[in-house]
């Protein structure tokens, strides 16, 4: 024992790869659950920055076996591609270290094509996805005839799957959206050698994680995405395709809550957001930019995976209490706190008006937030730089009231804040 998560409480991009990075140092498995490579997790070690689309954070730490767990959708060339970059850095990433469910579902250039095309085909409605496929991966899943993972122990029959599922996207790409067909015989032949190179990285990860379990080993869920971005929780229909919030973790990972421990929700000290929908905090002038960044930094308001600048605003707590209801979060993590340096006044949203009604806690789903009208608290915030403070009571008396206000909002201890992109520029509550 005993399970421990890591969630995404906002729109993803909270800083979660490098709070997995801290606690993975005790873990003996970290684990991914939902999603695939529209995630990117960047952590910081000295000089050197990781950055991680598939493969669990933990992996930078020898002793941690990594799992990629059956609720992902996995895109084998993006995985092949990062065991190379990591083996490049010298992480160890032999089949003893990193294993794949077998009941994770393929992702394919078809499903990547397809979610390019679809997105075209929304125009003004579109949801501003990753454009890596997810969707269309998850669509197969749902309708019953997606590949998994486990169809690479036999190549041969692995690469007539991807074959017959490429000509019959091909029917969907031409006919449907006009678009030129994808050569179904190469792509077969290229995923029948990742199959004869994956094959060693295939188990039954589910069982592995409760034998661990048993054992009394740590696990640590590492979740990608956040909690608004769920399929069933988020702001429908811009949310991605899988759940990444605590249920979804169990359901991802093929063990039911009996183990399970702290329930870490990360959220920023502000709000971001990439991608179309809703976004009732949002500064769309200087204050954004400032919150932003210019981007020449890695840790900047821009997408890890594609680069697109991200939308910012003030943090909202209804937002984070609805998020710790939907996960029973246990606590919280604040990250990107010395962001917040030399902007003030600030505002904090603690409610929502619509009708000249305000309410604290969201009373809809949070497809309907874009018709409320944030309600602020305002702080004074602080004018110092926080990146060398390493003790709460030597944060600045400003930056102290707005963590204490989040946590008599939430009625949830902030056990870690971070105060700048090393991996040591964090504060333990
Ligand atoms: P998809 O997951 O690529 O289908 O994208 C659906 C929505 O989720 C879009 O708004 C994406 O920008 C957003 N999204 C997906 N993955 C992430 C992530 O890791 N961080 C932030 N937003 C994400």
């Amino acid at each position: 024992m005993p399970l421990d998560m890591i969630l995404g409480a906002q729109w993803g991009d909270e800083g979660k790869g490098r709070i997995t990075d801290l606690l993975a140092v005790k873990a003996d498995i970290t684990a991914r659950f939902s999603g695939g490579d529209n995630a990117g997790h960047t952590v910081t070690v000295g000089s050197q920055i990781y950055k991680l689309h598939l493969i669990p954070s933990g992996i930078i730490h020898p002793h941690t076996l990594c799992i990629l767990g059956n609720g992902m959708v996995i895109n084998p060339e993006r995985f092949i591609a990062e065991l190379d970059d990591l083996k490049k850095l010298g992480v160890d990433i032999s089949p003893e270290r990193l294993k794949i469910s077998r009941a994770a579902h393929i992702l394919t250039p078809a499903h990547i094509a397809l979610d390019g095309a679809q997105e075209s085909q929304r125009g003004g409605l579109k949801i501003g996805t990753t454009r890596r496929g997810i969707g269309p991966a998850y669509v197969d899943k749902a309708a019953r005839r997606g590949i998994r993972a486990g169809a690479m122990e036999k190549p041969d029959t692995f690469a007539r799957l991807i074959r017959e599922h490429v000509a019959a996207a091909n029917k969907l790409l031409e006919r449907i959206y006009g678009q030129p067909p994808l050569d179904a015989e190469a792509i077969s032949a290229r995923f029948h050698q990742i199959a004869t190179r994956l094959k060693p990285y295939l188990a039954d990860t589910g069982s592995k994680i409760a034998e661990a379990l048993e054992a009394g080993k740590t696990v640590l869920a590492e979740g990608a995405q956040g909690t608004l971005l769920d399929i069933d929780h988020g702001s429908y229909p811009y949310v991605t395709s899988s759940s990444p919030t605590a249920p979804g973790a169990l359901l991802g990972l093929g063990i039911g809550p009996s183990f399970l421990q702290r329930i870490i929700g990360v959220t920023k000290a502000f709000q971001t957001r990439v991608g179309e929908g809703p976004f009732p905090t949002e500064l769309t002038g200087p204050e954004g930019d400032l919150l932003r960044g210019t981007g020449e930094n890695p840790w900047d308001e821009f997408g890890t995976t594609t680069g697109r600048p991200r939308r910012c605003g003030w943090l909202d707590l209804v937002l984070l209490r609805y998020a710790a209801r939907v996960n029973g979060f246990t606590e919280l993590t604040l990250t990107k706190l010395d962001i917040l340096s030399g902007i003030s006044p600030l505002q904090v949203c603690t409610a929502y008006s619509c009708n000249g009604l305000s309410s604290p806690n969201l009373t809809d789903t949070p497809d309907a937030i874009g018709s409320y009208m944030p309600v602020y608290t305002e702080l004074p915030g602080w004018a110092e730089p926080i990146t060398s403070v390493r003790s709460p009571d030597k944060l600045p008396a400003g930056a102290q009231q707005y963590i204490r206000l989040i946590e008599t909002e939430t009625n949830l201890p902030v056990r870690m804040v971070s105060v700048g992109p090393e991996r040591d520029a964090l504060i333990h509550r």
